[in-house]
């Protein structure tokens, strides 16, 4: 009697015991076999649809929603609104107007020069179907840089919104040289060698073209082109392959969006998120899409109450933005449940949670060229993603240390990589195989084979180099560090320009920070410097900003110099440019806006005149 009252004594306290251990031992084991299933569900939607015969492509996804969903809200923007059948039947229009133009072949790359707005996605859809690939131009670029990215990927054809026709002009007559059919977005248009096509879009049959317009279609073929805009140079035509693309399909279904859901979708659609994730993942999920023109703090709220939105794409900055707009009392009056996007910061994560409600933010890692990705599914804040077996089985990376004064790997005696240990910070690597290929980009070998890196853990082996320096803590999780080169040494430590500039922005006077190493001659490494904007109606205050930066850095990391602008310049996404900056330095003879430079004696930032920028030159002031 009493050796089976014990045995179950014992079977009680294990039932009850267990599940607390493992709580407290394994705390995120339940959520880590969750997404082992989604994984295991994705990989096995994705291998079905590659067998597939004929090959089925993401237009196909969205022909099987429109049959599925016909009269459902697809795009909404401002008053207009598409079905998803009208969808279909305006992108036929457009697609049967193009393909009776003398101007165009069956399959000839175009160009796409357009800004948020239907007729971005019709267009498109219209060219999938024509099977031609899209180079989705960023419709804030002009002359040279225009030119430059329509070439990259030999287009034939450009379509442009009739807003930008001044735009297209510029470049008019290097592109009608080349043989360029130019075509414009409206129903009529005076400007010779540009066409008007909107006219001939609204007279053309609204008849499905045949499939075998795309016959020739593999998924090899490139899709689309997007533009990545790196810190250095003209951008670079990243090739999204129809590989590719139908892999964008599980971005949104993975975190649990369904066709019930209704997506704010304001970042541009010339970039990955907006493109890929937004538009696409909603073609997967058959959700409605709230397209917005452009990104607006104040609009955002009322936006999603008015449409019922559920969920909302963000970068960083965007996040930022919203945090930063006076305190509403209807704030938390919203049906947002989940929030998808890159960058933000843990700070502005919490006060986001705080301040707007429960919504879950997915947090994710991911780049238009790259073949690594990652998701933060538990919603830890600050992470952006974690470590899961599954993963790293299928798509095997590695976080190597990385010398970032020499800016290159650290490599041992054997002239192979070295894994960081947990929690230090190093550079993520993704091996490049059939499952995890890396496309590259177009026109230009030499860029291509940059992100490559050879003998990494083995002789001979290849990895994709995503120039991101990450940190995997003791629980997995997965955090960004910096890009390289947004690190720099100065007196042998490493200052990551994120953190300084965090820094500075929470200082009284100051409303936005770009922090830059530059080199001075004579001294090893780089030197601080900071380009800033001033608050609103505030002064300047070099003394006030020497307190706040003694106070919260070490020496080395202050901001040696400090450059007073009116405008932090930006990129379409916000993503500071600091090339230029960097290139200029800090000569007061070159750059017109007010110069400062960190005085310990005075114990402020004073004015640099041209003279002691002399003394800083010829070595008679050391730094
Ligand atoms: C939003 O939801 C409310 C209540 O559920 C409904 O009355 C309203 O018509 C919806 N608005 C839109 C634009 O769907």
């Amino acid at each position: 009697m009493d050796m089976l009252l014990y045995v179950i004594s014992v079977i009680l306290a294990s039932i009850l015991i267990i599940p607390l251990v493992l709580r407290t031992f394994y705390p995120y084991l339940w959520i880590d076999v969750l997404y082992c299933g989604e994984l295991l569900r994705i990989l096995a939607t994705f291998i079905s649809r590659r067998r597939r015969r004929p090959l089925f492509f993401v237009l196909d996804r969205f022909l099987e929603q429109t049959a599925a969903r016909t009269h459902k809200p697809f795009i909404v923007c401002g008053d207009e609104t598409y079905s998803y059948t009208s969808t279909d039947k305006r992108s036929n229009k457009i697609a049967n107007a193009l393909q009776a133009h003398p101007g165009y072949k069956a399959g000839d790359t175009v160009a796409l020069f357009m800004g948020n707005q239907p007729a971005f996605m019709l267009t498109w859809l219209a060219l999938a179907k024509l099977g031609s690939p899209v180079a989705l131009l960023n419709h804030n670029i002009r002359t040279k840089c225009l030119l430059h990215c329509f070439n990259c990927c030999k287009a034939t054809v450009l379509i442009a919104a009739s807003e930008l026709k001044e735009a297209v002009e510029d470049v008019l007559p290097s592109l009608l040289e080349q043989g360029v059919t130019v075509l414009l977005m409206t129903k009529h248009c005076d400007t010779p060698g540009v066409q008007s096509f909107s006219d001939e879009v609204d007279e053309a049959s609204d008849a499905p073209l045949p499939r075998s317009l795309r016959s020739h279609i593999t998924f090899k073929s490139p899709a689309v082109y997007i533009y990545t805009s790196g810190t250095t140079g003209l951008p670079k035509a990243a090739v999204v392959n129809q590989n590719r693309l139908l892999t964008a399909l599980a971005v949104l279904s993975s975190i649990g969006v369904t066709s019930s859901d209704v997506i704010y979708l304001n970042l541009p659609l010339y970039h990955t998120a907006g493109f890929m994730i937004g538009f696409i993942g909603s073609i997967e999920t058959g959700s409605t899409i709230i397209l917005k023109r452009k990104f607006s703090a104040s609009q955002f709220w009322d936006d999603c109450r008015k449409y019922n939105v559920t969920v909302v794409q963000y970068i960083g900055e965007v996040m930022r933005y919203l945090c930063s707009t006076p305190k509403r009392e209807n704030d938390k009056d919203h049906k947002v449940r989940l929030a998808i996007g890159n960058g933000i910061r843990a700070d502005i994560w919490r006060e986001f949670l705080s301040r707007f409600g429960n919504i879950q933010v997915r947090e994710f890692y991911a780049s238009t060229e790259g073949n690594v990705a990652f998701v933060n599914y538990v919603g830890k804040i600050g992470a952006i993603g974690r470590v899961h077996f599954l993963q790293r089985m299928l798509f095997p990376y590695v976080v190597i240390k990385y010398d970032t004064e020499r800016d290159e790997p650290v490599r041992d005696a054997n002239g192979l990589c070295v894994e960081s240990p947990k929690g230090e910070t190093g550079l993520m690597l993704s091996k490049i195989t059939d499952l995890a290929p890396f496309v590259g980009y177009a026109q230009n070998e030499d860029q291509t084979e940059r992100k490559r890196l050879r003998n990494v853990l083995k002789k001979g082996d290849l990895y994709f180099n995503s120039g991101d320096l990450m940190r995997i803590d003791k629980d997995n999780f997965i955090y960004f560090q910096d890009r390289v080169g947004d690190t720099f040494r100065w007196k042998g430590e490493n200052v990551a320009t994120t953190e300084v500039s965090d820094i500075l922005t929470i200082s009284d006077c100051l409303k936005e920070a770009n922090v830059y190493g530059v080199q001075v001659p004579g001294h090893e490494g780089r030197i601080g410097m900071a380009a800033v904007t001033v608050r609103e109606g505030v002064q300047f205050d070099g003394s006030q900003i020497y307190n706040h930066v003694v106070r919260y850095l070490p020496s080395y990391a202050r901001p040696r110099f400090i450059r007073k602008q009116n405008a932090v310049e930006v990129t379409g996404t916000f993503k500071q440019m600091k090339a230029k900056l960097v290139e200029e330095s800090f000569n007061p003879r070159r750059i017109q806006d007010c110069l400062y430079i960190l005085d310990d004696n005075e114990k402020s930032y004073i004015p640099l005149t041209a003279q002691v920028y002399d003394c800083i030159m010829s070595g008679n002031i050391k730094l």
